[in-house]
């Protein structure tokens, strides 16, 4: 699948911000812990999430979708191992072995897939469960953990990944005594989970904090979650809007907190950002700031959107650099760039980005699905038209990206 896009001189419009993929992915994995029927609202209708429900399916699962609606059934649930042709399809099915650990003190897993944007190791997630006494091999790339009583621990992570805090978040709440992790991410993703956590029966103090304390229990049952908006695909379009000269309204952005960060560098770019309720309307000239940027963990800069910020920055009045600091290999981005003509040099792990007068529609390839939605903005930046192939990347984490910049008046389509 491929995406035509044309460049465009104005967005103008409503997108209703989609439900958050990395949030509701480990509330699912969460689903194994519980015992009855989960109905998670606002789930975003991407593959991920319907791969994800496949592989509960294979625990006796049951699952029905419709309409932004998941219901989960684990009333008839049964342990059986996760295949690799399954697990390799998405980066969070590693949650899976969390939740299975904290349900039966075993698992047996395929590796984690997910976008190769660097190294991407679980040794910290495997640390931990280690620490909670579980055995690991690893053999012809499945993982097989087991434990004769999953136990409480004092871990301190050696770095806030969000998936090994998320993962050990889970195990520790079907574990026996109390479980402290320090140095834990503090990702919106993490607090959400926390909070599910906390409504299905865990005891969970420092929410939000570097400290988590979890008390687990055997007993859990299941909840209701309602999803957060997607932090990352409305900071996708916030950005987009700084570079094209726009008026858009952003609906379900129910948490303003989540997404500051954002909304701060988008200032810098020149965006009007105006808060109503629940909505965001963001304004520009097109005019885009040029500058120096850093990603890091929680609250700065997200990773995820730095791709979407190199495109973006091709339209700066001056000189830009950009600084990725959580993966090592995130600037897939800037070859296909410069087949489009823009003007970037990589020097170690920070992208220098010049002002580029034309940037001229071609064809590229998507490799991620940051990336994908980066190639998106500058098709739309672009005199001329784009096509960027391999879209379906892109779809694994942008519900609608063709159907919501059509609304805007953008010329886009898939072919
Ligand atoms: C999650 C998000 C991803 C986001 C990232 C950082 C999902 C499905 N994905 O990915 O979109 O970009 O958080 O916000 O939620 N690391 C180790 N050892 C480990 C684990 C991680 O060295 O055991 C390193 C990684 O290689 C990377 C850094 O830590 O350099 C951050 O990774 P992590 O926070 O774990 O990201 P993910 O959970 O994979």
């Amino acid at each position: 699948m491929s995406i035509r896009v044309c460049g465009t001189t104005c967005l103008k419009g409503v997108i209703e911000v989609q439900g958050s993929k990395n949030t509701v992915l480990p509330i699912i994995a969460a689903t194994i812990l519980t015992d009855g029927i989960s109905r998670i609202h606002n789930c975003p209708d991407i593959s991920d999430v319907h791969v994800m429900c496949e592989l509960l399916e294979i625990l006796n699962i049951k699952t029905y979708y419709k309409d932004h609606l998941l219901v989960i059934d684990t009333r008839n649930i049964t342990y059986a191992p996760l295949p690799c042709e399954l697990t390799c399809r998405l980066r969070s099915s590693v949650l899976l072995l969390g939740a299975m650990l904290g349900r039966w003190g075993k698992a047996r897993i395929g590796s984690p897939g997910g976008c190769t944007i660097g190294v991407r190791p679980i040794d910290i997630h495997l640390e931990g469960f280690y620490k909670m006494n579980v055995d690991i091999s690893v053999e012809n790339n499945i993982l097989s953990c087991n434990c004769y009583q999953l136990q409480g621990c004092d871990f301190n992570m050696r770095y806030p990944s969000v998936g090994a805090t998320e993962n050990l978040l889970l195990a520790a709440s079907g574990a026996q005594g109390r479980t402290i992790l320090r140095g834990a991410a503090k990702e919106p993703e993490v607090i959400e989970l926390c909070n599910y956590l906390n409504s299905i029966g865990v005891l969970i103090d420092g929410i939000g904090t570097e400290v988590l304390v979890i008390k687990g229990s055997g007993c859990l049952k299941s909840a209701d979650y309602i999803n957060v908006y997607d932090r990352i695909v409305a900071g996708t379009y916030m950005l987009i809007a700084s570079a094209i000269p726009s008026d858009i309204i952003l609906t379900g952005i129910d948490d303003i907190h989540y997404i500051k960060n954002i909304i701060n560098v988008c200032a810098r770019l020149g965006l009007n950002v105006v808060r109503a309720y629940n909505t965001l309307r963001v304004q520009s000239i097109g005019d885009v700031g040029a500058g120096d940027f850093a990603t890091g963990t929680y609250p700065e800069f997200p990773t995820d959107l730095l791709p979407v910020l190199i495109a973006v920055l091709l339209k700066s009045q001056g000189k830009s650099c950009v600084t990725e600091t959580v993966f090592e290999n995130r600037f897939s981005v800037v070859n296909e760039l410069r087949k489009l003509g823009g003007r970037l040099n990589v020097i170690g792990n920070s992208v220098y980005i010049e002002r580029s007068d034309r940037i001229i529609g071609g064809m590229v390839d998507a490799t991620d699905l940051r990336q994908g939605a980066a190639l998106v903005a500058a098709g739309l930046m672009a005199s001329g038209c784009t096509i960027i192939n391999d879209a379906s990347y892109i779809k694994r984490g942008y519900e609608n990206i063709v159907k919501d910049l059509n609304d805007l008046g953008a010329e886009i389509t898939y072919i």
